[in-house]
């Protein structure tokens, strides 16, 4: 890409690279997580979308809806890179905790991890909690566009991994209320049939499709 002395580009190569990604359907994924990147990527890859991981850290706001921090990250992304992308966020939200991890959900696996979320939940009979995700999609064209996904299902009493360790984050302890499995029990192909990341995915990718006939 050309480049001014500034180290600036053009809006004309800006637009030359994003009208080539655009029409070969491919997107950058703005994420430091490989476990999303790899869940996104094989969702989109058999709908004819290429995806490429952007390990870019920006500013996350805080809110209590996972569409407010989405819009918000994929917005200042593509001030910095001004390339068509996607940015995700997800929370895990425990009803008898009043939703909390929520929006701390990162901050919340980081520190207190499954372990702490199980010792919150003892004595608990009510273990229902419920995992959103948003994924905001940016363009130059489009602008910010939120797709949603959600799945209902409880906290088990132990953590619960398959045989090959599979799963990130509260995988361990999230059952869906459609089957007896916890996330991280389920092989890649299974979570992404029924998850949160799928719906929201999904729903973005039926949307994205349908703007390049
Ligand atoms: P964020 O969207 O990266 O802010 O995710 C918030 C937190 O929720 C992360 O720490 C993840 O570990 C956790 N999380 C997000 N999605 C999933 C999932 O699909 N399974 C398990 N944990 C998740």
């Amino acid at each position: 890409m050309l480049k001014n002395a500034d180290n600036s580009c053009d809006d004309y190569y800006y637009n030359v690279n994003a009208d080539f990604q655009i029409r070969n359907k491919i997107i950058l994924f703005i994420t430091g997580n490989f476990h999303k990147f790899e869940e996104v990527r094989s969702i989109l890859n058999p709908m004819g979308i290429t995806v490429g991981m952007l390990c870019m850290k920006g500013k996350e706001i805080q809110s209590d809806h996972t569409n407010e921090i989405a819009e918000n990250s994929a917005t200042e992304a593509f001030t910095r890179c001004h390339l068509p992308l996607i940015v995700e966020d997800a929370g895990l939200f425990i009803d008898a905790l009043g939703g909390f991890p929520g929006p701390y959900s990162a901050y919340v696996y980081k520190t207190i991890q499954n372990k702490g979320i199980l010792k919150l939940m003892e004595n608990i009979q009510n273990r229902k909690a419920t995992f959103y995700a948003t994924i905001a999609y940016y363009s130059q064209k489009t602008g910010p566009q939120l797709f949603e996904g959600k799945i209902e299902g409880k906290i088990t009493l132990t953590e619960r991994k398959g045989n090959d360790n599979s799963g990130f984050g509260f995988d361990p302890i999230f059952q869906s209320s459609q089957g007896e499995k916890t996330f991280a029990e389920m092989s890649l192909r299974e979570k992404n049939s029924l998850s949160h990341r799928f719906q929201a995915v999904n729903k973005f990718a039926q949307w994205y499709n349908k703007q390049l006939i």
